[in-house]
């Protein structure tokens, strides 16, 4: 065996692992390693230092629930989840936002037409749009997935304690036979991340706002083409250009028109909106 020191050490830590040759943990595994041996050097990691990292893991682990991922918040504020959505993102099609931890599988289906946010304040807006191919090919019986804070920033799966059923602001709508789908909501007002953990202590020491830009979530699904999680935002909001998971991408950024008094929209809506913006989804071939 060759003499142990920091520069033996990394090749001695990949061939203690028997990983199958040639396959993609092995090249996971192995890349991670080198990285994190790097890193530790190239910064001199003192103990206390690296006993740190270890305890925000902790932290994090300590503070997880089946509702609230530590973790995942700690990849949004360190712009990883926006690096993977982004490298992930296929030529053409929508670019990828992130998912977010409020999403559920299980959202009720929707007319075309329908109101997500019956009963609720604020500005009532139409969203309409098409989904295509990247050829432009409209794509009749595509899914559009969606979820929503309201009015006030706020999630109804937040609230539940507060009667607020958590399927509400939330729909699965299916396009018609010209790939278009429409429906109304409330604007969604910004909100902040949660921020009362080791992650917000993270975005304390450096400084940082926990807001997120007001936001749509979306999934979009078709037979044959590749699922893409995203959001849209609205321009000239509060925190567009400084969203504080990285969520935000220029593609994704929408502009609200407003709906005059007795306009015919040509829809059959559930709600008269005041305003309305219209967004197209573009869906890769998987
Ligand atoms: C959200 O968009 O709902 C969200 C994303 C990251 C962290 C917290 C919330
Ligand atoms: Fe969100």
């Amino acid at each position: 065996m060759d003499k142990l020191n920091q520069f033996t050490l990394t090749e001695a830590v990949k061939d203690s692992f028997k990983t199958e040759e040639g396959s993609r943990f092995k090249f996971l595994l192995e890349s991670f390693i080198d990285h994190l041996h790097d890193f530790t050097r190239e910064t001199n990691l003192t103990h206390a230092e690296w006993m740190g990292v270890l305890n925000f893991m902790y932290d994090c682990g300590k503070i997880s629930t089946p509702e609230r991922h530590e973790f995942i918040l700690a990849s949004d504020v360190l712009g990883f989840s926006a690096l993977v959505d982004m490298i992930n993102t296929r030529g053409g099609g929508t670019e990828g936002s992130n998912l977010g931890p409020f999403y559920l599988d299980d959202a009720p289906e929707k007319a075309l037409g329908a109101d997500l946010a019956p009963g609720r304040d604020g500005v009532t807006i139409l969203a309409k749009g098409v989904v295509r191919d990247i050829l432009g090919k409209p794509l009749a019986g595509a899914i559009v997935d969606t979820w929503q804070a309201d009015g006030s920033g706020t999630y109804p799966i937040q609230e539940q304690e507060r009667g607020q059923d958590k399927h509400d602001l939330r729909g699965k709508f299916t396009t018609n036979e010209n790939g278009e789908y429409y429906y109304t909501t409330v604007l969604p007002k910004p909100y902040t991340v949660p921020f009362d953990g080791p992650v917000g202590d993270l975005m304390r020491a450096g400084k940082r706002h926990p807001w997120r830009a007001a936001h749509l979530h979306y999934i979009l699904r078709a037979a044959g083409y590749r699922d893409i999680t995203t959001e849209v935002f609205f321009e000239n909001t509060e925190y567009v250009d400084n969203d504080a998971v990285f969520g935000v991408r220029k593609s994704l950024i929408t502009s609200l028109k407003p709906v005059k008094k007795g306009q015919d929209l040509g829809l059959p809506l559930e709600r008269t909106p005041d305003a309305m913006f219209e967004f197209d989804f573009v869906l890769s071939p998987e």
